[in-house]
């Protein structure tokens, strides 16, 4: 099989009909965090008992193709003594590999970031490639506020985004691209959707002129909604009219499959909307996979479950099972409240 070959089968399996990604990728500061927010420490057995634990959760592999890690994660292994990266492919979930080194101020621009990360980017991917990372994430920020975004900091953002995605094509690994517009602040839904059109179509402008092959990559973007501090918040169809809409004017036809990032919704948001957005997209046809890349949407109810005791590792098992059962049937447009409680 070629490269290209290559690439567009793993980036269809990703987005498998039925499933979706895991995104356990949080850097060591993120993850601190949440564990904060639980009373664990953020030790490395800590933060590996966490993770291989969600990744041996029987029958997951039903709903989830594969789990973005962090780099420690992919040179990890579990407790005995098996490599993480082999305990997910002996589950048959396809390991990929954050790459990007955080967003930073863009200079001479106010309140904007821009994703950095590219400088020996070939190498890592190399090695990266070794350890059998099958697909690789790049997460860019777009801010909205007073006067922001600005063109610039948008171009920018597209520009690294598809220097990352040639690299990892030409390294023999599936780019997961990622724009995302923030959910924070009091904007409306309708300048969510006109700022996510206009980022959507600067980065396929730019991953086009850098070569990228648009059938070997997966597209990880936020939905179209209003900010989370808008006194009036659009409801859930809006937000599956107006991000159906958004792709339609953005996204090319070829690329396999469309993921949605949580972004910080609350579990039940984030489900109740990809519901929305998957029964709107079989309502007007869309030539895409759409499903979900959810980090908190899948993990908040799992981590509070857990909170770093063994004897609570059923219970945390059970708690991620059900969500990746409800988000997988949310991402077919087939979720109802009332499997909450089944
Ligand atoms: P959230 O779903 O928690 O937003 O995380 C997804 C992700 O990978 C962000 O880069």
């Amino acid at each position: 099989m070629g490269i290209n070959e290559e690439l567009i089968e793993t980036a269809r399996a990703m987005v498998a009909p039925g499933k979706g990604i895991l995104a356990a990728d949080e850097s060591s500061g993120t993850i601190k965090r949440r564990f904060d927010a639980i009373g664990v420490e953020s030790t490395e057995d800590n933060r590996r008992d966490y993770r291989e634990m969600l990744f041996r959760t029987a029958g997951a592999n039903e709903f989830i193709s594969g789990v973005i890690l962090y780099d420690e994660t992919l040179r990890q292994k579990g407790a005995d003594g098996t490599q993480l990266v082999d305990v997910l492919r002996g589950q048959n979930l396809i390991p990929g590999i954050k790459v990007d080194a955080g967003a930073v101020a863009l200079p001479f621009a106010e309140n904007e970031l821009v994703t950095q990360g590219l400088d020996g980017l070939r190498e890592r991917f190399a090695e990266y490639k070794q350890l059998g990372a099958k697909f690789s994430k790049w997460r860019a920020v777009i801010t909205i506020g007073d006067g922001i975004p600005s063109t610039y900091c948008i171009q920018a953002n597209a520009h690294a985004l598809a220097r990352y995605a040639a690299l990892s094509q030409e390294a023999g690994i599936v780019p997961m691209v990622e724009p995302e517009v923030l959910l924070d602040g009091a904007h409306s839904i309708e300048r969510c959707h006109e700022v996510s059109i206009l980022t959507l179509r600067t980065l396929f402008r730019e991953l086009a002129k850098q070569r990228v092959l648009l059938e070997g990559l997966v597209l990880k973007t936020n939905m179209v909604l209003s900010g989370n501090q808008a006194s009036n918040r659009a409801p859930a169809s809006e937000v599956a009219r107006l991000t159906v809409d958004c792709f339609k004017q953005s996204v090319p036809a070829s690329v396999p499959g469309i993921v949605f990032l949580s972004g910080g919704m609350p579990d039940d948001e984030a489900t109740i909307n990809l519901d929305a957005v998957s029964r709107e997209a079989q309502k007007v046809g869309v030539p895409w996979e759409i499903s979900f890349s959810y980090g908190r949407g899948l993990q908040g109810a799992p981590q509070k479950a857990w909170s770093g005791k063994a004897e609570n590792v059923e219970a945390a098992q059970q708690a991620y099972y059900h969500r990746a059962k409800v988000t997988a049937a949310a991402r077919q447009g087939a979720y109802s409240t009332a499997m909450e409680n089944s």
